[in-house]
């Protein structure tokens, strides 16, 4: 992953930087730096762990100029150690990176066998050796920054510094997303508009290929061909403020509270005003024209997937596909006539999601993307874009950004069964008017706090945990392993109930905490005799259900989380409620980086 800006300004470069570097720390925290000009002379300060560390080094020993570029590193080559910490610097050269030199090995070999030698771990090393030997060989530092793009095999969004060249950067882009920002006498550069938004909102994206030359007067673009083109400069409307904690303890805790909010207003954008249709930007989507939607995404953007096929099929009758976009970008399945394609991401840049879409590019009869960030490269390339209207997502273990996905898939899939005759008017006027309940309901899910606190305490200390769910809940079993694991670093695999005698049921014994998530439903009798076989063999339940659903539990169980009473349609909404405060507070007690988790980062640009 990895966050890079670059600016050639007219005030100081250092301090514009590390605030760039803030708004793009979710990118990655491994490690920091900036290299500057002072009077054509380059020099750089870098330190490990997070950027707050970068910053207490420049208040020591600060660095001067007004040209410059900086890091924030997620790393994938080379242990996150201050020799592997960018700007990395060869000669004349200095280089930040986003992404993955496939081929850096080979051109090690190839500068070695030229008496060039590698000093650190990275693939991006190679970058700046490269460069600056084709710069002995004669090159000026723009051909050779150009030479060195054109041996590049793998993704990157690079940003190039050259001693002596005070008014010059080079920035190139293929498979990971770079904006350069129009200022005043100013060009900035950076992995997003976002970094950029308090020193512009007039931006131009790069496209795949494209290597921008930028001057403090100028822009020139080459594309993949080396020709010159003209990109759009837009003008985007991105707030500039720094969100804060709100009083919170944890940007996650803020981001959990937030959700009644947050998803009224997506529901707002969505559901007229009297509650009887549901409107869709541009040209909407025609769901008779479809007969199969394919929907790919990671992580918990693909747990939203799996829980919107089972309203997509219940609700509208439509067969749908779920993938993982990893797996998907590769297997090359067949997309038939009559498919849509639809991504789902919060950051709308997944390196992953946004291959899939690309490979589905002209196969499939329409692109679609339900995003939280609306300018990102995943919307931008979506033939329609639905926003999710979550607000920046902070922490890095999504919270409202999937409940707001949630929201929308199940806005799409009522919007489908209506189109396809499976909801009359009424039928989904009903529909609206409950799903209009949820905020209320969601309000009232928040007061359970305290008793998910205590539960969360009890298994602070357990090495596994096992969640079960069936029917929609067996997704929200898996979102509610993914987000204990990652953030509170507790092992955590989630199975389908009726899967559990298929193997995993040899995992119990009386230290194993097993949480399951069953509201009182259709299917809950069957889960608790799957319960019932847990406790039989000493396991410990933890059973997040209602009312009902505890009555009819029977005795044995450790602990209960009581949820209020909610629609089947909606419940694996609320129920994503008690999962995140589980894990929240089970990292609490354990004390660990709630908010930037070891070893993860906010946005994945790298395969
Ligand atoms: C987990 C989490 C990740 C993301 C995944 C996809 O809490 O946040 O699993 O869901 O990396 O990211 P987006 O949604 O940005 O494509």
């Amino acid at each position: 992953m990895c966050g890079i800006v670059g600016v050639l300004g007219q005030h100081e470069a250092a301090p514009i930087l590390v605030e760039a570097l803030k708004r793009l720390e979710y990118r990655g925290y491994d490690s920091a730096g900036i290299a500057t000009l002072q009077d054509g002379a380059l020099d750089r300060r870098r330190a490990v762990g997070k950027l707050v560390n970068l910053s207490d080094l420049l208040v020591h020993q600060p660095l001067a100029g007004k040209s410059g570029i900086g890091h924030t590193r997620w790393a994938t080559h080379g242990a996150p150690t201050l020799n592997n910490t960018h700007p990395h610097r060869a000669g004349r050269v200095a280089v930040v990176h986003n992404g993955i030199i496939e081929n850096y090995r080979a051109l090690r070999e190839e500068l070695a066998r030229a008496g060039v030698a590698h000093q650190t771990e990275t693939d991006t090393e190679t970058v700046a050796l490269m460069a600056q030997h084709l710069i002995d060989g004669g090159a000026s530092p723009q051909e050779a920054a150009q030479q060195t793009i054109a041996k590049l095999e793998g993704a990157y969004a690079l940003c190039f510094l050259f001693e002596g060249e005070s008014d010059l950067l080079i920035a190139a882009r293929k498979g990971s997303p770079l904006a350069v920002g129009h200022g005043e006498g100013e060009m900035y550069v950076g992995s997003d508009a976002i970094a950029l938004a308090p020193l512009t909102d007039r931006i131009t994206y790069l496209e795949e290929g494209d290597c921008a030359i930028v001057t403090r007067q100028s822009l020139s673009i080459l594309d993949a061909d080396g020709a010159p083109v003209t990109r759009e400069m837009k003008t985007i409307r991105i707030s500039n403020a720094r969100v804060d904690k709100a009083g919170h303890r944890h940007f996650m805790s803020k981001e959990i509270a937030e959700q009644p909010t947050v998803i009224s207003e997506a529901i707002a954008n969505y559901v007229s005003e009297e509650a009887r249709s549901i409107r869709l930007p541009g040209e909407g989507i025609d769901f008779r024209a479809l007969n199969r939607l394919t929907m790919v995404a990671c992580g918990t953007a693909y747990y939203a997937c799996v829980t919107a096929k089972y309203w997509f099929e219940q609700l509208a009758g439509m067969p749908v596909e779920v993938d993982i976009a990893s797996e998907f970008r590769y297997r090359q399945p067949p997309v038939t006539e009559g498919t849509a394609a639809l991504f789902v991401s919060q950051s709308g840049e997944t390196a992953d999601t946004l291959a899939a879409l690309r490979y589905c590019a002209g196969k499939a009869d329409r692109i679609l993307s339900v995003v939280n960030v609306a300018e990102s490269s995943i919307a931008r390339e979506s033939d329609l874009a639905l926003p999710i209207h979550a607000g920046a997502e902070i922490g890095v273990a999504s919270t409202k950004a999937f409940t707001c996905q949630l929201t929308v898939l199940l806005l799409l899939a009522l919007k489908a069964a209506h189109a396809r005759g499976r909801l009359d008017d009424d039928a989904l006027a009903e529909r609206l008017l409950t799903l209009r309940g949820l905020p209320a309901a969601l309000n009232q899910a928040m007061s359970i706090e305290s008793s998910v606190e205590t539960v969360a305490q009890r298994i602070a200390n357990a090495n596994d945990v096992l969640f079960l769910g069936r029917g929609m809940m067996f997704p929200l079993a898996l979102e509610g392993a993914l987000k204990l694991k990652e953030i509170s670093y507790i092992h955590a695999e989630a199975y389908a109930s009726g899967e559990l005698k298929h193997g995993p049921i040899a995992l119990i014994d009386e230290k194993m905490p097993v949480v399951v998530m069953a509201p009182s439903d259709a299917l809950f009798d069957k889960t608790v005799s799957n319960m019932q076989e847990v406790m039989a063999r000493d396991g410990k339940i933890i059973l997040i259900t209602d009312q009902a659903g505890a009555a009819a539990a029977g005795d044995g169980v450790w602990q209960t989380i009581l949820m209020p009473d909610v629609n089947p349609m909606l419940a694996p909404i609320l129920y994503a409620v008690p999962a995140q405060m589980l894990a929240y507070h089970a990292a609490v007690a354990r004390g660990t980086d709630v908010d930037q988790p070891r070893n993860l980062a906010k946005s994945v640009t790298v395969e």
